[in-house]
């Protein structure tokens, strides 16, 4: 599509959530496209493995107008390749600001033509996190109700359930 605003949606999405689907539907009202761009280089080490992950969020969403991919390197390089006019992330809570704030305004350094834009989730949704997801998941708890069922059966497969 010509002249298509696209945002780009970057996370780790180990694994995606319920939280992140509705953040995803959020950005759709605004953006004629979203590109769900998920970190191979995560700080962090993750459970599911990238193809994993970018398989999760391909069952979990199966809107045309979301694109799901993987990115190296610098999400300002990344969101520039692929036509972005803004970056979409997400604010539960005062704790996220900080580092969300600092990463907005170093991307809009590196990359000053994309604004970073934050989107503040469904209010039942705002505890959500993928790190409890997977810590409730790992000790048997249900979590049917935060995640698509594909994740959940992924979840209990990793953990040997
Ligand atoms: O879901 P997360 O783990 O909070 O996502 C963080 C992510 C992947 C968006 C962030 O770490 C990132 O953009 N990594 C790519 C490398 C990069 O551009 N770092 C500088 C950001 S200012």
């Amino acid at each position: 599509m010509t002249g298509a605003r696209v945002a780009v949606y970057p996370g780790s999405f180990d694994p995606i959530t319920r939280g992140h689907e509705d953040l995803i539907s959020r950005a759709l009202t605004f953006a004629d496209r979203v590109v769900v761009a998920v970190a191979v280089n995560t700080a962090k080490q993750p459970l599911f493995t990238l193809a994993e992950r970018v398989a999760l969020i391909q069952q979990a969403v199966s809107d045309p107008k979301v694109d799901v991919r993987s990115f190296e390197g610098l999400l300002a390089d990344f969101a520039r390749a692929a036509g972005a006019a803004v970056i979409v992330r997400g604010l539960r809570a005062v704790s996220d600001f900080e580092y969300e704030f600092q990463m907005a305004l170093m991307n809009r350094n590196l990359a000053p033509g994309i604004e970073t834009v934050f989107l503040v989730p469904a209010f039942d949704l705002t505890y959500l996190s993928s790190s409890l997801v997977r810590e409730v998941a790992r000790f048997g708890g249900n979590v049917s109700a935060l995640v698509h069922p594909a994740v959940r059966q992924a979840l209990e497969q990793k953990f040997g359930r």
